[in-house]
């Protein structure tokens, strides 16, 4: 049997290098030995976002673009809607019953971003419990393989202690899944912050053109110990030469910058050109793919139909086996 992927992103904005090194790189090269559902996750984007849906259409749709244009192939991977996959709800209510107040307190990934969006007072309960709605997301389409970036690990974990209870309490229907995580788990901001964000405003786009790469490179964050170029200034821990590790491929440059760079031999402006370029080499088939792809919205439109009319089917197969086990499959 040929096993599944499921993974998704909140449309709130179009996608950056840090979900490209996180996860993007990953499905790409798995679509070609995993039969990979793609979620455009909307109903969890709304969770921090309900007061403003208007956001969300626009998004879905450069989301999808950013999907193709880094390589997706819309013949092996589907790209789902979630709010247009109403049993992903229905599931989420049953799921409800099998996770206490007690675990999504100690949920890591959810105590974080409750304190960065000053949830802290007014928590609503949707944003509380979406960690069980995304248990939902994986295991609706049984997926053995979730690829993601590192923050999302305690999400799989729910979903796995999830599972664990559904099959040991009504019938073994859903599947454990594993996380995967992409060889840099989690990609600094340009402005050195632990996680590049796009509600942090430290974000390198996959569309951005080249004067704005330019731009966001130019004013990075490097060594603040270091005032004069003469200086000699710190490698580690320097978001710079972060970049350079993950997207320079021409190691001999990079090895020669840092060392220049500890003796005070080098400009924050040449390190910072050298890694310009560097991703404008990752960038420009990304762009020119996006561009494409952008100049047809009536195909990117039909790849998100049939690719949720396809997952959808999955849902609706998995749910009925849900309601067999649950003995809610009732024959009035
Ligand atoms: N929470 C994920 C994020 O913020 C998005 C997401 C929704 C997801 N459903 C998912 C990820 C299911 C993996 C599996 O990026």
């Amino acid at each position: 049997m040929i096993k599944r992927i499921l993974t998704g992103d909140r449309p709130t904005s179009p996608l950056h290098l840090g979900h490209y090194v996180g996860s993007l790189q990953n499905r790409v090269r798995l679509q070609e030995e995993y039969d990979t559902y793609l979620l455009i996750a909307d109903v969890q984007a709304l969770t921090d976002n309900f007061e403003h849906p208007e956001k969300l259409e626009a998004n879905i749709f450069e989301v999808a673009l950013d999907y193709l244009a880094v390589g997706i192939d819309p013949n092996k991977s589907k790209f789902v809607v979630q709010s247009m996959v109403p049993e992903l709800t229905e599931l989420t209510i049953y799921f409800m019953n099998l996770v206490t107040t007690a675990t999504l307190e100690r949920n890591p990934t959810l105590k974080d971003e409750i304190k960065q969006k000053n949830f802290i007072k007014n928590l609503p309960v949707g944003f509380y419990t979406y960690p069980i709605s995304q248990a939902s997301d994986i295991t609706i389409f049984k997926a053995h393989l979730v690829p993601v970036g590192e923050d999302q690990l305690p999400m799989i974990e729910q979903a796995r202690e999830i599972v664990r209870r559904f099959n040991r309490m009504y019938d073994k229907v859903l599947i454990e899944p594993k996380a995967l995580v992409g060889e840099v788990a989690r990609l600094p901001g340009t402005d050195g912050g632990a996680k590049m964000g796009k509600s942090l405003g430290n974000c390198i786009y996959l569309g951005d053109p080249p004067d704005v790469v330019r731009k966001r490179v130019m004013s990075m964050y490097t060594d603040p110990t270091r005032v004069h170029p003469t200086d000699p200034g710190h490698v580690e821990g320097n978001p710079v030469f972060t970049y350079h590790d993950v997207f320079n491929p021409d190691k001999a440059e990079v090895e020669d910058l840092k060392e220049r760079y500890r003796k005070g031999k080098v400009g924050d402006v040449e390190v910072k050109e050298k890694l310009f370029k560097a991703l404008n080499v990752v960038l420009e088939p990304i762009r020119a793919r996006r561009e494409r792809f952008a100049s047809k919205p009536e195909r990117v439109r039909e790849i998100i139909v049939e690719g949720t009319r396809k997952g959808r089917a999955v849902a609706q197969e998995t749910m009925a086996e849900v309601r067999t086990a649950m003995k809610i499959s009732y024959k009035f």
